[in-house]
């Protein structure tokens, strides 16, 4: 694709996002919640990071492969979920979910996916993951979990820190909604992105396809924030990951823990593995970064419960970094999904391939040929 010719680094899609998505949906993607604290953290603090360079090492044969949840992947991300990916670019998902496949990665869909559970599945070769958000209505929430075992989906991957939404000022400000809405200034914005329209506006999937005619209240639903704000139960508790895990056969993921005590109650659940994450920086604002809550919880429940993280990884120095700290692979959200708004399922692939060359470079630099030497050792004092 021409336009991703001159792309060289995750910025670049970013920018190239900027111009090709509706405002809404592009800041929907990269806002923070209120102040940005925390999402400023998760960036900031990453950098702070040093990594050790070595050299003379024969590092002539390198492999960036290893597994995550007991699968192989060829590099340690896998995608993570993000809401309303299809608004991004029409069949988000199901390109999204193709270019991580070809890639040799994990795909996890969000609830909130605008394709269906059926449509993905329908449309691609390889399971992926689904994520789950624990809504009232437990029956619903059963019969998502039901869809995901049909659609012989590999890992459930149950968000834990989003029981009621941190308010992200750029979204009340923009008016977004789902199906977008088509207003004045909407319209006007949304006639600079012709491939926007042509592949979403003109596509048939506009609304959250795993909910739409299951969920009552769906069809006049305003806002994210007012749906989430009635559907999202804030009584979710450790119990209710036992009726989780009693009803899902498969490997179970909890994804957002930052506190130690958190980690050590998710390790005594039996789950396969959890997410060290503060949602991106979307929730608690104030919270620590990510990358500055890793490793402690790695070090104490690392050899219970595989550790994954996500929040602010921009790049395979990133990887590094959060892999060297102990992680097991690293989910990838905006980074994929700013390739995704630049170029469709080529942008997805060209933002893997740019994490898979710098962290083959960069492992290069610091000596190691493989995932597994990569340790504390790994990063300058
Ligand atoms: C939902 O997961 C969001 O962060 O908006």
């Amino acid at each position: 694709m021409r336009e991703l010719k001159n792309v060289t680094c995750i910025e670049d899609l970013r920018k190239l996002a900027r111009r090709k998505v509706p405002r809404a949906f592009f800041d929907y993607a990269e806002a923070g919640s209120y102040s940005e604290e925390t999402l400023r953290a998760n960036r900031r603090d990453f950098e702070a990071i040093k990594l050790r360079q070595r050299v003379l090492v024969d590092v002539s044969a390198r492999d960036t492969a290893t597994t995550i949840l007991g699968g192989k992947v060829s590099l340690p991300i896998a995608l993570g979920p993000v809401a309303m990916t299809g608004l991004e670019y029409g069949d988000g998902e199901i390109l999204a979910c193709r270019a991580a496949h070809s890639a040799g990665v994990p795909f996890t869909m969000s609830t909130l996916s605008i394709c269906s559970i059926e449509d993905v599945a329908a449309a691609v070769k390889k399971p992926f993951w689904f994520q789950l958000y624990v809504m009232k209505d437990r029956g619903f929430v059963r019969s998502l979990v039901e869809r995901a075992i049909a659609a012989k989906c590999s890992a459930l991957v149950l968000t834990v820190d989003l029981q009621v939404l941190g308010q992200r000022h750029i979204d009340i400000k923009n008016g977004l909604s789902v199906p977008p809405s088509l207003k004045i200034k909407n319209l006007i914005n949304m006639a600079s992105k012709p491939r926007w329209v042509a592949s979403v506006l003109l596509g048939k999937r506009w609304t959250f396809g795993n909910l739409h005619g299951y969920v009552k209240g769906m069809e006049d639903v305003r806002s994210l924030a007012q749906w989430v704000g009635s559907q999202f139960d804030p009584t979710l508790n450790w119990k209710d990951v036992e009726w989780i895990k009693s009803i899902w056969p498969g490997k179970l993921v909890i994804k957002g823990i930052l506190d130690l005590e958190d980690a050590k109650l998710a390790a005594k659940t039996g789950a396969d593995a959890l997410v060290v994450s503060n949602h991106g920086g979307r929730q608690l604002d104030g919270a620590p970064s990510s990358i500055s809550a890793l490793a402690k919880i790695a070090d104490v429940v690392g050899s219970e419960i595989e550790v994954m993280f996500d929040g602010g990884v921009r790049s395979g120095q990133d990887v590094l970094r959060a892999l060297a700290l102990g992680a097991r692979g690293c989910l990838i959200g905006r980074a994929y999904i700013f390739g995704l708004g630049a170029a469709g399922e080529a942008g997805v692939k060209k933002a893997i391939e740019i994490i898979r060359k710098e962290l083959d470079v960069s492992m290069a630099l610091t000596g190691l040929k493989s995932v597994q030497e990569i340790g504390r050792h790994t990063l300058a004092q």
